[in-house]
């Protein structure tokens, strides 16, 4: 059986930027930045998407295309080693933890787009006359459990279409559809009381909130980053794994990073103004994982016309949702299908039962799901990604550079070498420090010592590796 590959050129590049705009972008964006206190967060996170993401993007594409594998199968095949294919079974772990509270999001907005839909056609919006107690009831229980498991078929349905009759085809027509939309909701909200109280907080530079609280901005910071961009849990080695020409990884990497910070940042611009014209702190207390359905619905429900833009929001909120819970879905799929011989039908029914049941148990109980959404997918991306990365700069090595190159052009082979220092040493140092800084253990050590050491020790045995195998 010849292994599946993309139709076209651009096929691969929306399908990647589907898998990263996503609920990160629309949901869970606002909440993290709310509870962070806004602009000081938004500027950490900024750079950590530039200096980590952008190179980060690129280190898994050229895990994926070189190997043409699964996340397993990659990581033991590059290697030739088994301990590096149980990595790789981490990240396929990793992956379906995530998509079991992606799924009940997933859920929730399904719920919301049938409700507004609903409302179109009879002339009231259940859910308007009082958003919070709306949200409450659709959060968990019973009901968040069969909305899950409605969003979960869905993705399931795509995943079995194949790659180019589902992913590819799906990813397509979605990105435009949600870039015009997100522009003509930013405009409207524009227009709303609480604006200017909105673009101060999510905007203006808070140089003192900066200072004050760096190092409890990094953990959640570069955890937003990754999950934004779909790193670190094998998304992006199985997508480029299914790429047969050779184009150029960093010009696809930054491609995909700049496409979903614009669509972040403009889903900002319509979420913010929104809360503060209902006078709703972002990341108030009792808010959290329901901001962006309790301030939207309640200012949906104070305009003539609400029931239509909610539907159209919500619709393509659901289609953001679709195309990145099928990149996280894909991962297991193409493990199943790589390494056990299983046809995709047959992979996609069994990741899908497991999940479902995961699924629930997060869809039931909001303790459950408020550790595995907010903390422990952070620590579980960050950890991840730092392995896949000391993958490509000390196991990869000069292996890496070439795919790097190829189909790079001469700015790549220019930049390749920093490139994968960059990935080798500096950025897994510095995720490995955020992930302490989450464990609340910079107060003890301090952040440059910490970052001195580790990068010195790093360098040197970086600098003995690539003599002794001649990296470059
Ligand atoms: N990037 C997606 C989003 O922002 C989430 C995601 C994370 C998808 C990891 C795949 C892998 O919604
Ligand atoms: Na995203």
């Amino acid at each position: 059986m010849t292994r599946e590959t993309w139709a076209t050129r651009l096929g691969f590049i929306l399908a990647a930027v589907g898998s990263a705009v996503g609920l990160g972008n629309i949901w869970r964006f606002p909440w993290i930045t709310g509870q962070n206190g806004g602009s000081a967060f938004l500027a950490v996170y900024l750079g950590i998407v530039l200096l980590v993401g952008v190179p980060a993007l690129v280190g898994m594409f050229v895990i994926g295309r070189r190997s043409k594998r699964n996340p397993v199968g990659a990581l033991r095949e590059l290697s030739g080693s088994n301990s590096w294919g149980l990595v790789g079974g981490f990240l396929v772990a990793s992956s379906l933890v995530l998509i079991s509270f992606y799924s009940v999001v997933g859920g929730w907005i399904l719920r919301y787009l049938g409700e507004s839909a609903l409302g179109l056609a009879t002339g009231s919006v259940g859910y308007f006359s009082n958003p919070g107690a709306a949200f409450a009831s659709a959060s968990f229980g019973l009901e968040a459990v069969v909305f899950h498991l409605l969003f979960l078929g869905l993705t399931a349905l795509i995943i079995v279409a194949g790659i180019r009759g589902g992913i590819e085809v799906a990813t397509k027509w979605m990105m435009p559809a949600i870039f015009l939309l997100l522009v003509g909701l930013g405009a409207w909200a524009s227009t709303q009381a609480g604006a200017s109280e909105a673009y101060a907080f999510y905007l203006g530079f808070d140089s003192q909130t900066l200072q004050n609280n760096f190092f409890g901005l990094l953990g959640p910071a570069a955890g937003q980053a990754l999950f934004t961009l779909s790193l670190g849990v094998g998304t992006m080695i199985t997508y480029a794994s299914y790429l047969d020409e050779d184009r150029s990884l960093p010009f696809d990497g930054a491609s995909v990073a700049v496409l979903n910070t614009v669509v972040g940042v403009l889903a900002g611009l319509v979420v913010f103004p929104l809360l503060f014209t209902l006078g709703i702190e972002p990341g108030e207390t009792g808010t959290g994982a329901g901001a962006l359905f309790v301030g939207l619905a309640g200012a949906f429900s104070q305009l003539p016309g609400g029931a239509l833009i909610a539907t159209a929001f919500f619709a393509v909120v659901a289609l953001a949702a679709l195309s990145s819970s099928i990149s996280i879905l894909e991962i297991s799929v193409s493990f199943l299908v790589d390494e056990y011989g299983l046809e995709r039908r047959r992979a996609a029914a069994s990741v899908g039962a497991l999940v479902a049941v995961t699924g629930s148990v997060c869809a039931l109980e909001s303790g459950v799901f408020g550790f595995v959404a907010g903390t422990l997918v952070d620590i579980l991306l960050t950890a991840g990604l730092a392995a896949c990365l000391v993958f490509v700069g000390w196991v990869m090595g000069r292996d890496a550079l070439v795919e790097f190159r190829s189909g790079s052009g001469p700015v790549g082979r220019a930049v390749s070498t920093p490139w994968l220092f960059g990935v080798g040493v500096l950025i897994p140092t510095f995720l490995v420090f955020t992930l302490l800084t989450t464990f609340g253990v910079d107060g003890r050590i301090g952040f440059w010592p910490t970052v001195a050491a580790a990068v010195g020790v790093a360098a040197v045995a970086f600098a003995s590796l690539r003599g002794e195998r001649s990296l470059v």
